[in-house]
């Protein structure tokens, strides 16, 4: 038993070296990863890329007010569509806090794909980014435009008053998605 043990370490050990050697050259493009990961599971992204059907509000996400939800196209219930509150930009800073803030084509991803990554584990969450089946058909090219220039991105780096921005600088997150996106997307091993 105990040999056995030993004998089951030493070919672990001889196959993580074999593999750390393989993915070399994918470990810069793995730590580019982790930033893109920061900026995606940052509250201003990840509040709007739920599972659930309410949108989520604050840094600690939780459900947003007045029973908002999604509704079949993301654009809220028939009765109490997001536009209702919600303009094309943000009210100027002297409606202070918790006015609602605005961007164009507003509201949340659609039922059908939700587009949902909160709390997805890197492994999961690097696949979904690059999964042509639930991103909306978005190749690499797309995905960089879209991290690049999509105006309900850039919210998150002018989200309002009262409301942190996106913790990474917006250059230095579409530079490290580059990265990763040329070296193919390579995704992190699953965590056990
Ligand atoms: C107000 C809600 C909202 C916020 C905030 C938001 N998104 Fe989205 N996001 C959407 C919607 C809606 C779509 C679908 C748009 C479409 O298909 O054109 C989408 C689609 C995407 C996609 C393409 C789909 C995919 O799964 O790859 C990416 C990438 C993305 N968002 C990244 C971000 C990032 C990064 C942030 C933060 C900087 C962010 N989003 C903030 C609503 C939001
Ligand atoms: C009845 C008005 C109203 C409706 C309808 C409404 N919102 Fe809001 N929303 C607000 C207000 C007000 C805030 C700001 C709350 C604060 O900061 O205290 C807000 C904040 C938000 C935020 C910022 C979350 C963050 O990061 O803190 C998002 C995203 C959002 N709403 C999405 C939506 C979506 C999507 C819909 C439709 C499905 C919607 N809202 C419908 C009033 C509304």
């Amino acid at each position: 038993m105990k040999r056995h043990l030993v004998l089951g370490t030493v070919v672990l050990l001889g196959l993580g070296g074999y593999a750390s050697d393989l993915f070399a050259e994918d470990q810069e493009a793995l730590k580019a990863f982790a930033t893109v990961q920061k900026v995606f599971q940052s509250p201003r992204c990840q509040n709007c890329h739920i599972p659930g059907d309410s949108p989520l509000q604050f840094d600690a996400g939780i459900p947003h007010a007045m029973n908002v939800v999604r509704g079949m196209d993301g654009k809220g219930a028939a009765g109490l569509p997001c536009a209702t509150c919600h303009a094309e930009s943000n009210p100027p800073a002297s409606y202070g806090p918790h006015a609602p803030p605005g961007a164009p084509h507003c509201c949340l991803p659609p039922a059908a794909h939700k587009m949902a990554w909160i709390g997805l584990p890197s492994d999961k969450l690097c696949a979904m980014i690059k999964d042509r089946a639930s991103n909306g058909d978005r190749d690499f090219a797309a995905l960089l435009k879209h991290v690049s220039e999509d105006k309900l991105v850039l919210w998150g780096w002018n989200p309002g008053a009262g409301r942190a921005p996106v913790p990474v600088p917006h250059d230095i997150f579409v530079a490290q998605f580059k990265l990763w996106a040329d070296a193919g997307g390579p995704c992190p091993v699953a965590q056990m």
